[in-house]
């Protein structure tokens, strides 16, 4: 629409100065030190609201990082949209691999690189920008909540409890999430599906201290030998995982589902020489895109133990550790699924070794629809806006969060997300375009229209 674009391009530089301006507060929910820049980084956002339109933004506290919720209520006839996203980052680990400040925001070759830039804070200020263009020009077609938690990268505990005390105030008839990516600007996409995530942290312990690895070694057990040997048993020679029980409740596709979802372009040899692999490596019977889209996972996230200073030191630990985690589809559960884990690791563990096994987060999986209005909606305006039509996609990450969307609010969620999977979220040198950020602010006042008309 004519008056979007023309305020739009009246403010297009304070909507990208903002966005580095929030980019500079680093968020990092997991390390404790950083719960004052959470903080600061919550009021933030709450200003920006205000800002931006809202009637009312609040602050609420948890028992962990606060959420920031606002509103914009236009007419109670009118369909609600309740924005979710997440202000939250990732540490910016290891630091000597990026070539600017995870927390300096620099503009180059038309991406802005920062910890955050794509996942989430880009995206979430898309909808923040996104409200501000209809407000001010008076175009709202729908009331709009925007819930923008603190949690969400270490797990969304305290949101679900959120949600369970604040069904009445979250009413809302769409939850609409920018958190996921595209294929590409040439091939625009919409996720429908979440994979779900249970996560372990295993200890081995061995004899009680570290021993001469020359006075004792070859006659006790060395935790981190029987670590390694444990966690290479658990997938067997066809790379499927070897716990009993795992793909029980694994959905089986159809053929012409699995056809649908691979008609995906993917161009493997592009995939390969963009991660430097001379070959990709997975479950036997499934291409690249099902493997990551509709298929469960384990992985060592991370292993430890024993000496790793410089030099060598000759030694028997003790002790051995790894994070392990397991990406979970539809109908899988991750309780069960880490139950599961649980009781075969112990099982597997030799007597010259006691195990222990804790539990971290997790999150159910999720598939969307894509008959919806909402889904019918975006699809339209992601159309308008790209000048395509998005394909829908079966994503591999995880959003903890909306499994309980529908199971505590009953509501159904469109993942609307404008990263790339070459966005390095997670890793050093994080980016998000500025195209895919302008992109993004042009595309959700179209949701919102093509909602509200649709919804009648
Ligand atoms: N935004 C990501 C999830 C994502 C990324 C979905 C790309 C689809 C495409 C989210 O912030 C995230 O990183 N989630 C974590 C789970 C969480 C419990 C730490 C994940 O997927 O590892
Ligand atoms: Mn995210
Ligand atoms: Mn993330």
């Amino acid at each position: 629409m004519q008056v979007w674009n023309d305020y739009m391009s009246e403010n297009k530089d304070r909507f990208l100065e903002e966005l580095l301006e929030l980019l500079r507060i680093p968020s990092i929910s997991a390390d404790s030190k950083y719960k004052g820049d959470v903080a600061k980084c919550a009021e933030a956002v709450k200003e920006s609201l205000l800002k931006a339109g809202c009637d009312s933004a609040e602050i609420c506290p948890t028992a962990g990082h606060p959420i920031v919720y606002g509103e914009k209520m236009v007419d109670p006839a009118l369909p609600t949209v309740l924005v979710y996203g997440h202000y939250d980052v990732q540490p910016p680990d290891p630091l000597e691999l990026w070539d600017s400040g995870p927390f300096d925001p620099v503009i180059k070759d038309g991406n802005i690189y920062a910890r955050g830039s794509a996942d989430d804070k880009g995206q979430v200020f898309m909808h923040v920008k996104a409200l501000e263009v209809m407000a001010k020009t008076g175009t709202l077609a729908c009331n709009v909540k925007m819930m923008i938690e603190g949690e969400e990268e270490v797990g969304s505990d305290n949101l679900g409890i959120f949600l369970e005390q604040n069904v009445d105030k979250l009413k809302a008839d769409i939850v609409l999430v920018s958190d996921t990516s595209m294929i590409s600007m040439e091939h625009p996409s919409l996720e429908t599906g979440l994979r779900g995530l249970s996560y372990v942290e295993v200890e081995v312990t061995g004899p009680n201290r570290d021993l001469h690895s020359g006075v004792y070694g070859g006659a006790v057990g060395n935790p981190i030998n029987i670590l390694c040997q444990m966690i290479a048993s658990m997938h067997d020679e066809n790379n499927h995982i070897t716990i009993p029980g795992f793909y029980d409740k694994v959905k089986v596709l159809s053929d012409d589902e699995r056809k649908a979802i691979n008609e995906k372009p993917f161009d493997l040899d592009e995939y390969k020489k963009d991660l430097d692999v001379n070959d990709v490596r997975g479950e036997d019977g499934y291409t690249t895109t099902e493997r990551t889209g509709i298929r469960p996972t384990l992985d060592v996230n991370g292993i430890w133990g024993g000496y790793t200073g410089e030099g060598a030191k000759t030694v028997l630990p003790s002790k051995a550790y790894a994070k392990i985690s397991m990406r979970l589809v539809p109908d899988q559960s991750s309780h069960e699924i880490t139950e599961m884990f649980t009781k075969h690791f112990e099982s597997i563990a030799p007597a010259s070794v006691k195990v222990k096994v804790t539990p971290h987060h997790g999150g159910e999986p999720v598939v969307t629809p894509t008959d919806s209005i909402a889904y019918q909606a975006a699809a339209k305006a992601v159309t308008q806006a790209f000048g395509k039509e998005p394909i829908p996609t079966r994503g591999g990450g995880s959003i903890p969060i909306v499994a309980l969307f529908e199971k505590t609010l009953g509501l159904k969620t469109v993942l609307m997300g404008f990263g790339l999977d070459s966005d390095a979220i997670h890793s050093p040198n994080e980016k998000y375009g500025v195209e895919n950020y302008f992109k993004g602010i042009e595309t959700i006042p179209y949701f919102h229209k093509y909602f509200a008309e649709m919804s009648k």
